[in-house]
Formats: structure tokens, sequence, C-alpha cells
């Protein structure tokens, strides 16, 4: 691994570290433990924490005080609307994820992906479909658009496990927010066998172009989710 690769994947451990120390019971205004006491007991360098926390500063989770500290945030609206995996969203629901990969393969990115992953219409992607299961039921059919040249090797690899944990272990590449489009349709019959349903059953379409720390595009993924088995849970604060 790269030493920029190896210092995102650092950063990003340390900052799911403390987004669960957040998560697990403090309070907003509560201060937190100071970049050496994270770095000490991390085993990282403090400038491994200061990313991490700028991460989180960014993403109003924390902020700093000149002089004093850095403080947990308020929690904000766009917070409630958390951006979870697919691995994530079962674990939550207290399902057992598991995958079926039904193709891969590189193409051209072409002008509508290419758009959305910032690349020329000729720049290679790479492409993976996938039937995701929960409890062994078919619940959501997945192709994901990558740059190619950004994940090398991704293809060959394991794809039944979680993508973004893939991602971050792999390549250094955090998800950090993302754009959404959630609609209705009805499912192709070739796409309704993959979820074992009638053809022309109704469907979430989905849309996803998630942006990584850096605050570049990482990947463009259009999601078929049965609509029979799936719901989107959004939390609004007034
Ligand atoms: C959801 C999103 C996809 C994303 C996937 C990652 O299903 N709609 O855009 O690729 O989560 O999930 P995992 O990390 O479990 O592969």
């Amino acid at each position: 691994m790269s030493d920029a690769r190896n210092t995102d994947h650092k950063s990003g451990r340390v900052r799911s570290h403390i987004e669960r120390l957040i998560d697990d019971g403090l309070q907003p205004h509560d201060k937190l433990p100071t970049e050496r006491q994270f770095a000490d007991e991390l085993g990282v360098s403090r400038m491994t924490v200061r990313h991490a926390l700028n991460a989180l500063e960014e993403e109003r989770r924390v902020y700093r005080v000149h002089g004093s500290g850095t403080f947990v945030a308020e929690p904000t609206i766009d917070k409630t609307i958390r951006l979870t995996s697919f691995t994530e969203d079962m674990i939550e629901r207290g399902m057992k994820p598991s995958t079926r990969v039904v193709d891969v393969g590189t193409e051209f990115a072409g002008a509508a992906v290419g758009s959305k992953l910032s690349l020329s219409p000729a720049a290679e992607i790479a492409r993976i479909r996938r039937v995701r299961l929960a409890d062994g039921a078919p619940v959501c059919l997945e192709t994901v658009h990558l740059d190619a040249s950004r994940v090398h090797g991704l293809l060959d690899r394991e794809l039944t496990g979680s993508l973004y944990d893939l991602l971050a272990s792999r390549y250094g590449t955090v998800v950090s927010r993302a754009e959404q489009r959630i609609g209705a349709t009805v499912l192709e019959p070739a796409d309704a066998e993959l979820l074992d349903v009638a053809a022309f059953s109704a469907a979430l379409v989905v849309e996803r172009r998630t942006i990584d720390q850096h605050q570049r595009p990482v990947e463009f993924t259009r999601s078929l989710y049965r609509a029979d088995r799936y719901s989107f849970l959004i939390d609004i604060e007034r």
C-alpha cells in the first residue's frame, strides 16, 4: 500500500473509532480526548488523528474551539439520513446479508456514467452486478460503476462481501457522502428472475453517487430493490 493510501486507511479507522465513541453515549458539547490521547490509545500518529478529526469536522459531527479542544457537535439534519452500505442495512435489521455475483467486467464509461463519476466518456470503468440477499432471500440487484484506474485488481477479488469495506481496506477509499435518488419502477423479466419475483413486479430504483473523503466521486450505482421487501426509513427533524 502506498504511504498516502495507508494514511487514508488508518485515518478511516480512527474516524470510525471516534464515531463509535460519539454514538455510544457522548452528548453534544462533550469534550473528546486530545489528539495525543487518541494517537497513544490507537497507536497512530497525531497527523492521522488530525486527518480523521478534520473529516468529522467537515461533516459537522464535531467542532473545535481554539485552545480548548474538540467537542461533539449537535446532531444535524443531514446526519439523520445516514449513508450506509447494504451490509450495514441488513445487520441493522437483524438479518444476515449475502451476495450472488451476476457478472463483472470493464467497459467505457459512456456519457451518462462518465458525468456521474467526473470521467471522460472514453475512460474505463469497472462494472459489478450483484444480487444482494437478506437471510437467503434476494432483495436487491445492484449495478455498481467505479473508475477502473482507482480499483486495480478489484474485479479479480472475492466480491461477495461489503464493497465499501473492500474499498476502504484495499484502496484507502472511504465513502463519506452520497447523492441518492429513489424512484419507482417495475422489473424487466430478466431482472425479476434474478430477484425471484414475477416479471414486472414493483421495485424501488435507487441511484447513488458516492463521494470519498477527498471529495472525489467513487461509485455510481443503480440498485433495484424488491418493493415487497424493502422500505427506506428517513429520520426527519424540524
Ligand atoms: C447500497 C447502495 C450501493 C452500495 C452498497 C454497498 O446497496 N445502494 O450503492 O454500493 O450499498 O454495500 P456493501 O458495502 O454492503 O457492498
